[in-house]
């Protein structure tokens, strides 16, 4: 069975009209949890990534473990005034209104070759924002995965016109 197979779609949550991709179906899978994984850790393997980055809430269940099969740390950008320390933040519109998204100042090395990770694309303001934080942190954005795209939407599309590489394991419509 599939990735896609194991996603599970909740008509109408969390508003009326959108089809929300449950990836908890997935992740409760041994089989699929651990397909997730190597996937993405395959594909990247040879990439000589430094580390990896993942995006609040769920990118940081998928981020982790890839990261802890690419030998690399994991890095945590996260929704405003969530991180401890010292943050540089980037704000990003959502369908209705905006949201910020914040990373450690001291997170990322100079010229660090990084992996970002997040479970799902939909317009794709928030992997934007997340990439032009790890550039403005001096890290260099190898490529941006995610479980799930929504092509429709054009998030995907939109990274790539900027020159990002784009991966992604699933597609809904
Ligand atoms: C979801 C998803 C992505 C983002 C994608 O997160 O996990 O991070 O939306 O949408 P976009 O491409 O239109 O920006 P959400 O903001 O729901 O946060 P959560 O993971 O904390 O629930
Ligand atoms: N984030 C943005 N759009 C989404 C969707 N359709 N399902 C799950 N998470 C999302």
């Amino acid at each position: 069975m599939p990735i896609k197979s194991r996603i599970r779609t909740i008509p109408h949550y969390p508003h009326q009209g959108i089809m929300f991709r449950d990836i908890t179906t997935l992740l409760k899978d041994p089989v699929g949890l651990r397909l997730t994984i190597e996937k993405i850790t395959n594909q990247y393997k040879e990439a000589r990534i430094d580390t990896v980055v993942g995006i609040e809430a769920r990118g940081f269940i998928i981020g982790t473990p890839v990261a802890f099969q690419l030998h690399t740390g994991f890095i945590p950008i996260r929704k405003k005034n969530k991180l401890p320390a010292k943050t540089a933040g980037r704000d990003y519109q959502l369908e209705y209104g905006s949201d910020r998204v914040e990373i450690h100042v001291d997170a990322i090395q100079q010229g660090n070759r990084v992996l970002l990770v997040d479970d799902l694309i939909a317009t794709g303001g928030t992997a934007e924002a997340a990439v032009k934080l790890i550039e403005d942190m001096g890290g260099e954005v190898v490529a941006c995965c995610f479980v799930i795209d929504l092509p429709d939407v054009g998030g995907r599309a939109r990274l790539e016109k900027s020159g990002y590489e784009v991966f992604s394991l699933c597609e809904f419509e």
